[in-house]
């Protein structure tokens, strides 16, 4: 059976456990851990045509981010975190890409079959490929529309959303498909305790009369890379900047 068409913009090659093989040979076994019970940690990351060459955004942060996951499902990364970012510059030289999307992934193989990963390896994927916004381009000046899910996001006792965990993203599949198939772009998704956390893929902020706003930390969502650099250049252009713990709730209007 012929493979259905990719709607990605392929690259030449993906680095996979150490090497870099061509992008249709990164595969993986049926029986893999990951595939059953969703055991994987992974990074979205861009890099952007900058004056000297291809520059990824905050790499050590995300790389950080990566390995803090892995550490929270207890998965050892075989990489040092300064050979896992290697990786990544390399498989962007590789491609010869100005300007790409990066998603480095590290998930538990085949082993014994069962929740309880056993000699399971741990497999490095590094992939390169130009993406667009994520939103669309007409997002950006148009803006969208979006929804409050109906789905919830996932309590603090269950899986961490601080990491970011594979498995997890069922919960934001689930969200962004409802508001799809009703019409909207994107999904916000409320904590148990009915608080506004995130997106199904990004932080949300907001801005009240001149202040930025932002969901904290305790409110389920992911530490966002993008959310720490907005927050920081807001400060540094001498914008108020709260999260909405500090202000207790969002502000009626
Ligand atoms: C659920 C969720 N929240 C927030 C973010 C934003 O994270 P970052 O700014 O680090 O890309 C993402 C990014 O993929 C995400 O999936």
């Amino acid at each position: 059976m012929a493979a259905p068409k990719s709607p990605l913009a392929r690259s030449e090659k993906i680095w996979f456990d150490g090497d870099l093989i061509p992008w249709d040979q990164a595969q993986v076994h049926v029986l893999s851990h990951v595939l059953h019970y969703g055991s994987s940690v992974f990074e979205g990351i861009r890099c952007y045509n900058g004056k000297n060459g291809p520059q990824v955004f905050r790499l050590a942060e995300h790389i950080d981010r990566l390995y803090f996951s892995a550490k929270v499902i207890r998965m050892d990364i075989p990489y040092t975190p300064a050979e896992f970012a290697k990786a990544c510059r390399d498989t962007i030289a590789i491609n010869e890409l100005d300007e790409c999307y990066l998603r480095p992934v590290v998930f538990r193989g085949a082993g014994a079959m069962g929740v309880l990963p056993k000699n399971c390896p741990t497999h490095c994927a590094v992939a390169v490929w130009p993406w667009g916004a994520y939103l669309g381009d007409e997002a950006l000046t148009e803006g969208i529309d979006i929804m409050i899910s109906t789905w919830t996001k996932m309590a603090p006792n269950t899986i961490p959303s601080m990491a970011k965990i594979g498995g997890a993203y069922v919960l934001s599949t689930l969200a962004k498909m409802e508001a799809v198939r009703q019409g909207y772009a994107e999904a916000i998704l409320l904590d148990t305790n009915g608080r506004v956390s995130e997106g199904s893929g990004e932080n949300v902020f907001a801005v009240f009369d001149g202040q930025l706003v932002t969901t904290p930390l305790s409110n389920s969502i992911l530490g966002g890379i993008t959310r720490d650099t907005v927050i920081a250049l807001a400060a540094d252009r001498g914008m108020e900047v709260a999260d909405t713990e500090s202000r207790g709730a969002l502000p009626r209007r």
